[in-house]
């Protein structure tokens, strides 16, 4: 057995940590951070707890609320550009998973010299971060334990950097910040993480066995919680299961990538603005079908954590009655998607090879038509 386990040094998970952020970057030596969010979450009063705690810290605060849904260069670039003319010495973010993504890479473009554009793909970033604290406020990416920034490069351009460097000092689970998550995001990224969790289990290069153990886990706490989460809204129990499972999905993925179906998941964010994880749900069956000659016993095991009483080959089925069920769209047309944007979706998902070698069988240009075609 061989295998390497990387994930964030410090996890605080408690219902009402964020105001606890304060003094966590106190305790990293900051006096200065960029918080970096968006307008809804700063709207929402969901950063109020953070901001008030570091300010009771003595922490002077620059806020940048710029960010958007997949998040674009253009604003990543422009916030390094002021958190230098601030002389931040620390980055904290409160958001999803587009504010920590966009966080991340702020801590580390605010102290290197090493360009951007030579940070996309895996293990390329050379120099360190400033302090990083991440606090989710969707239960999804997990992004707050995993080493990724994925970034859109002009119009659609969907790319990762993936080193180390950019796990956090700090991960703060606070339930609290997902409370009003509306029932189609709350859908939404929890069918994210649930992915990040299968495609953990069944990737083909990194797996073993501590994402194995991270990935069911997860899988129980997302499977056994994402109706309740969707449907009684301010259930604190649900909430906090959901945000506990998309961590230890990310702590999975981490360590055991994802696979086609964010690589076919990925145009449809970069050419479309779908919702990241309304992506993967509409080609998550046509994906699991796909790989079923190759993967069903891996599936066997899994399939009843999440569906009790389903074997393998029942979860395609199973996860298009989970969509329905959770009222998210389940057609690409339904997106806006239609048969002559196929091709190009194709290519550009085949250009996802950090992705596509882990998928359990080669995901060809062919069957990623066919996927589409049958999600369509
Ligand atoms: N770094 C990683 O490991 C990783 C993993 C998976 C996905 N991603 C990336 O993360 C991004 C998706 O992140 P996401 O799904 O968390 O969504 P997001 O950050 O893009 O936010 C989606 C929408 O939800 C709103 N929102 C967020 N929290 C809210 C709350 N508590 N209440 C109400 N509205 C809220 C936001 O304002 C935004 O409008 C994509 O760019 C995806 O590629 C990264
Ligand atoms: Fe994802």
């Amino acid at each position: 057995m061989s295998f390497v386990f990387q994930t964030t040094r410090s996890v605080l998970c408690e219902p009402g940590s964020s105001a606890r952020i304060g003094e966590l970057a106190a305790g990293l030596g900051c006096r200065k951070v960029a918080f970096i969010t968006d307008r809804t979450v700063l709207e929402l009063g969901l950063a109020a707890a953070a901001l008030n705690g570091l300010k009771a810290a003595g922490i002077e605060v620059w806020v940048c609320a710029e960010v958007q849904p997949d998040p674009p260069e253009s604003i990543l670039l422009a916030a390094v550009e002021e958190a230098k003319r601030q002389g931040v010495d620390g980055v904290v973010s409160v958001g999803g998973g587009s504010s920590m993504d966009t966080a991340k890479l702020v801590a580390v473009l605010t102290r290197a010299e090493q360009p951007l554009s030579q940070m996309y793909g895996v293990g390329l970033v050379t120099g360190e971060r400033l302090p990083l604290i991440l606090a989710p406020t969707t239960a999804g990416t997990g992004s707050e334990v995993t080493p990724i920034s994925i970034i859109t490069i002009g119009e659609n351009d969907k790319k990762g950097v993936v080193s180390p460097q950019l796990l956090p000092d700090w991960a703060v689970l606070d339930a609290e910040l997902t409370m009003g998550l509306p029932r189609a995001v709350t859908a939404a990224t929890g069918i994210d993480a649930m992915v990040h969790a299968i495609e953990a289990y069944t990737t083909k290069l990194k797996k073993n066995p501590v994402s194995d153990c991270l990935a069911r886990e997860a899988l129980r706490l997302l499977a056994g919680n994402i109706r309740t989460a969707c449907f009684e809204p301010g259930n604190v129990e649900a909430r906090s299961n959901m945000l506990l499972g998309s961590m230890l999905a990310g702590m999975a993925f981490a360590n055991a990538p994802c696979a086609a179906v964010h690589a076919l998941a990925y145009p449809l964010g970069g050419f479309f603005h779908v919702p990241h994880g309304l992506s993967n749900a509409l080609v998550l069956p046509f994906v699991l079908d796909y790989n079923m000659p190759v993967a069903e016993t891996l599936y066997d095991e899994i399939a009843p954590i999440i569906f009790p009483g389903k074997r393998g080959a029942d979860l395609p089925g199973a996860f298009v009655a989970l969509r329905e069920e959770l009222g998210m769209p389940t057609t690409l047309r339904e997106v806006g998607i239609s048969h002559n944007h196929l091709p190009m979706m194709v290519e550009n998902a085949m250009t996802q090879t950090r992705l596509l070698v882990n998928n359990p069988r080669e995901m060809t240009p062919e069957a990623a038509l066919d996927v589409y075609e049958k999600a369509l």
